[in-house]
């Protein structure tokens, strides 16, 4: 190409997981297949600047929230060795690569699936405009969004696996399952019936732990290897899977409860039987399900948890039930929040082009 520099922009989201992606195999393959809400308001913007250079080095700079950060870097460095034979000009391009996050710095929300599908997308639109310099017939066109898509989150596996569900809107599965059309190499749009009680579906996150992550999903991955329940957990992601695509077509918010909060809960059961073993939850995780399970057998409520790999709670709940949810977090659950600190989100459409 004799496209010397330009830049180009993505705002990508974050995603929370219903049915959880928890051990992987070599390159990024998850072991059992996830399903995930994309949200809204959680979202990293990055821009990519890129420059024809000399010499043959990867060469980048990274500027977090409009300062030189040196400690993305090295994951950024990886990144790019494992998707440079997907992206052969990586290596002809200097970039500086400038980022930012809606939600707060050191929040506990994890940004990799954010922040890995945002730089990756850069990178698409990247190999898409020196693309224009080549002649494309109208077919090759007429195949390019699902390719940008499909090619994007194959690139974001490659740097965060959950960062593959990020991409597209409101529903996303990754990994080969029986129940839904899929793959292990990148994550698809849900191919089921959503029934409307999913519409606009809300989720509040509620920050009771902003602290470094206990445990990185590195080292978390790998404690699925020879883990005693590791078989059955991976059996038992692909049945829940096959239930929530039942409950999500039926509408059933009862039973879409009890797969979400024994997906949560399962997670953080694989942690504490792992070797090493650790507990993510805080008291006040502990505190704020309680308060959840109580207002739920109370007031005929639908609203439930779910958890990352870490203290914060996602509170999830229909739309309809917004203002008395809202109400109860804020008189109930939000003294459990470092800093009386939560996030309202709510399920979204995916990534856009800036
Ligand atoms: O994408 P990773 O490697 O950071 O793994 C994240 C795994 C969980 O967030 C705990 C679950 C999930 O499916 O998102």
């Amino acid at each position: 190409s004799n496209i010397e520099n330009g830049s180009v922009k993505w705002s990508s989201p974050s995603n929370i997981a219903l049915v959880k992606y928890w051990g992987k195999k070599e390159h990024q393959i998850p072991e059992n297949p996830s399903i995930s809400f994309t949200l809204s308001n959680c979202k990293t913007i990055t821009e990519v600047t890129y420059s024809k250079k000399a010499g043959n080095d990867f060469s980048f700079d990274v500027y977090f929230e409009g300062e030189k950060n040196e400690a993305f870097k090295p994951k950024i460095q990886i990144f790019f060795e494992r998707i440079e034979t997907y992206m052969p000009f990586l290596r002809d391009y200097h970039f500086k690569i400038e980022t930012s996050n809606t939600f707060p710095h050191s929040s506990g929300i994890a940004s990799s699936a954010s922040g890995m599908s945002a730089i990756a997308l850069c990178l698409m639109s990247i190999e898409q405009k020196l693309k224009e310099d080549v002649t494309l017939s109208a077919v090759e066109r007429s195949f390019d969004k699902n390719y940008f898509n499909q090619k994007a989150s194959f690139l974001a596996r490659l740097g965060s696996g959950s960062a593959c569900r990020s991409i597209e809107g409101e529903l996303v599965v990754w990994g080969k399952n029986e129940s839904t059309e899929s793959s292990d190499l990148y994550g698809v749009k849900f191919d089921g019936e959503v029934h409307s009680n999913f519409k606009n579906y809300q989720d509040t996150i509620l920050l009771v732990d902003k602290g470094e992550k206990q445990v990185s999903s590195t080292v978390g991955h790998k404690l699925m290897f020879g883990h005693p329940f590791a078989k059955e957990r991976f059996a038992q992601a692909h049945d829940n899977l096959a239930t929530l695509k039942a409950i999500l077509a039926f509408g059933d918010l009862k039973a879409f409860v009890k797969v979400v909060e024994s997906e949560a809960l399962t997670l953080h059961a694989m942690m504490m039987t792992s070797m090493p073993y650790f507990i993510l939850m805080k008291p006040n995780t502990l505190e704020i399900i309680n308060k959840i399970w109580q207002y739920r057998a109370e007031n005929d409520s639908n609203v439930c948890f779910t958890l990352d790999a870490g203290a914060n709670v996602h509170v999830l709940y229909p739309e309809r039930e917004k203002q008395n949810i809202l109400e109860f977090i804020k008189s109930e659950l939000v003294s459990y929040c470092q800093n009386g600190h939560y996030i309202c989100d709510q399920i979204g459409l995916g990534a856009n082009q800036i």
